[in-house]
C-alpha cells in the first residue's frame, strides 16, 4: 500500500446533470481525502493538455470540444493506492461495459458522456493535477481519522 495523490474531474455533462454532489460524495464515503477542488470550464489550451495523449485519436476533437464545453470539477484526492482505487470506482471508459456500482456504470450510457475522469498512473496523476492546480492550491490538512478510523 502506498499514499498516493490522484487527479479527478467531474466533467461537464454530470455538471449540467446535477451529479456533482453524488460523484464528490461517493469519493468521500470510501474514505479519501478531498485536498485540491475548483469549479471552472477548462480552457482550450487545458482540454488539449489534458487529452494530448489522445491527440492523433479521431475522437480527440469532440473530445477537447466536450470537455472545455461548460463548467467541471476538477479535483486532487489523496489516499492509499488512490490511483487504481479511483479508476475500479469509475469503472470501464465505455459506460456500457462498465459495471453496475462504478459511477459510469450507474450513471452514464455514451462513452462521449462518460461523467468523470480520473488519472490512471502516477505520472499522469501528477501531470493532470498540474494542469488545472498551483502547488499552493493544494492544501495539507490532518484529519481525525487517518491512522485508526475507517
Ligand atoms: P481514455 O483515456 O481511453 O478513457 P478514460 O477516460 O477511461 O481514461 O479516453 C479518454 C476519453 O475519451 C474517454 O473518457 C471518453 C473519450 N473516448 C471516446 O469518446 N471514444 C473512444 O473510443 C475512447 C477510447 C475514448
Ligand atoms: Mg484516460
Amino acid at each position: 500500500m502506498s499514499r498516493e495523490r490522484t487527479f479527478v474531474m467531474v466533467k461537464p455533462d454530470a455538471f449540467q446533470r446535477g451529479l456533482v454532489g453524488e460523484i464528490v460524495s461517493r469519493i468521500e464515503e470510501r474514505g479519501l481525502k478531498l485536498v485540491g477542488m475548483k469549479l471552472l470550464t477548462p480552457s482550450r489550451e487545458q482540454g488539449e493538455e489534458h487529452y494530448a495523449e489522445h491527440e492523433d485519436e479521431p475522437f480527440y476533437d469532440d473530445l477537447v470540444g466536450f470537455i472545455t464545453s461548460g463548467p467541471a470539477v476538477p479535483m486532487v484526492v489523496e489516499g492509499e493506492n488512490a490511483i487504481s482505487l479511483v479508476r475500479d470506482m469509475i469503472g470501464a471508459t465505455d459506460p456500457a461495459e462498465a459495471e453496475p456500482g462504478t459511477v459510469r456504470g450507474d450513471l452514464a450510457l455514451d462513452i462521449g458522456r462518460n461523467c468523470v475522469h480520473a488519472a490512471d498512473a502516477p505520472d499522469t496523476a501528477e501531470r493532470e493535477i498540474s494542469i488545472y492546480f498551483d502547488a499552493d492550491e493544494i492544501e495539507t490538512y490532518e484529519r481525525n481519522d487517518e491512522g485508526w478510523v475507517y
